[in-house]
């Protein structure tokens, strides 16, 4: 009975990782859990076909912290992600996760995934000159702020699981990142990741983990848990995409500096991620399990998984 189920608040339902949290509770009709969908615009086509699919959907702008208080009116869980890339402005980031963690409590909510990022000035001091400081007071500011906004989420009181995403594989489908065709003929796939692993995963998979987490709740309350469907270098990367593609792909590293100077807006955030991943890769993979990811979604992806659900639409440049 739909009356009897708890209810599971998503931000950013008609995206990423809300979609695929989405999705994953609407194909469980079975469980103890039902969705409410949140979205800025009921009636987009992507709103609808939730509505269609089984979800609750309601409408809230994360700059409206009412009515994103209203959104979560009721539900036992939920889902919090924000959207740098969408205004990239740190300050704006602050403040909605502020708002979300001010709407979980009051609104009762009994357990939140927040999905955050580490906060990179615990690993690269701002005096530390190996990469621009950015803004004033960031190194990567779209992590940075993530991890600064836990505190916003412990001082909620609201028992919270602080999830650490990884990079999304379908960033070659949708970011810009797929491979390119150099003046020899080759595919060039450009990582700037030098030999040192990159977490990756399935987009769709953050939200199958995170409700494999809200199926397990207490367990994970004020606990930190990262998750990724592989840990893989530039070149085995550009291993799968040769297999997949049937066309040589080489991995061609990318100096940090010289990403940081691409010129497009946010190049200099992503220059000093990449250098951040790629400086501190151990602990970057330590804290992100595959072993983790499966155990809460026994379903997760591998990236030759992805590519062979994903290869046709990746654009070739
Ligand atoms: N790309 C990566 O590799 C990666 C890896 C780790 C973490 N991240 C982080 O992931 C976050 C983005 O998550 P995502 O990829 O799931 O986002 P997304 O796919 O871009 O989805 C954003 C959805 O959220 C809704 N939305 C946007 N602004 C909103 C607002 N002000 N209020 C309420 N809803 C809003 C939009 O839906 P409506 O239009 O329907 O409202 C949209 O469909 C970023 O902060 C990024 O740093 C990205």
């Amino acid at each position: 009975m739909n009356r009897q189920k708890k209810i599971i608040a998503v931000v950013g339902a008609t995206g990423a990782q809300g979609g695929g949290l989405v999705r994953s509770i609407l194909a469980d009709p079975e469980g103890e859990f039902t969705v409410r969908a949140i979205t800025r615009d009921t009636s987009s086509d992507k709103a609808r076909q939730l509505a269609a699919a089984g979800a609750q959907v309601v409408a809230a702008d994360l700059a409206d912290p009412a009515a994103v208080a209203r959104a979560f009116a009721g539900a036992h869980g939920a889902y919090c992600v924000t959207f740098f890339w969408n205004h990239m402005s740190p300050d704006q980031e602050r403040a909605e996760a502020q708002a979300l963690a001010d709407a979980a409590r009051t609104a009762g909510v009994q357990h939140v995934i927040w999905s955050t990022l580490e906060d990179s000035r615990r690993w690269v001091k701002l005096d530390d000159p190996r990469m621009p400081t950015l803004l004033g007071k960031y190194k990567v500011p779209h992590f940075d702020v993530k991890g600064e906004a836990d505190a916003c989420f412990r001082a909620s009181g609201v028992p919270t699981t602080f999830l650490l995403t990884s990079f999304y594989w379908d960033n070659l489908i949708h970011f810009g990142m797929g491979p390119k065709a150099g003046p020899d003929g080759r595919l060039y796939f450009a990582l700037p990741m030098g030999d040192r692993p990159l977490p990756g995963i399935a987009a769709e998979d953050i939200g199958r983990c995170a409700h494999g987490i809200f199926k397990r709740g207490q367990e994970f309350f004020d606990r930190t848990v990262g998750i990724a469907g592989e840990h893989l270098t530039g070149a085995q990367m550009a291993a799968g995409l040769t297999r997949v593609l049937g066309r040589e792909v080489v991995h061609q590293h990318v100096p940090f500096e010289t990403y940081r100077a691409l010129g497009f807006p946010g190049a200099d955030d992503l220059g000093n991620m990449f250098q951040f991943n790629h400086d501190f890769a151990d602990d970057f993979c330590r804290a992100r399990s595959v072993d983790f990811a499966r155990s809460v979604n026994p379903r997760l992806q591998r990236f030759d998984d992805w590519l062979a659900a994903h290869a046709r639409e990746i654009p070739i440049g």
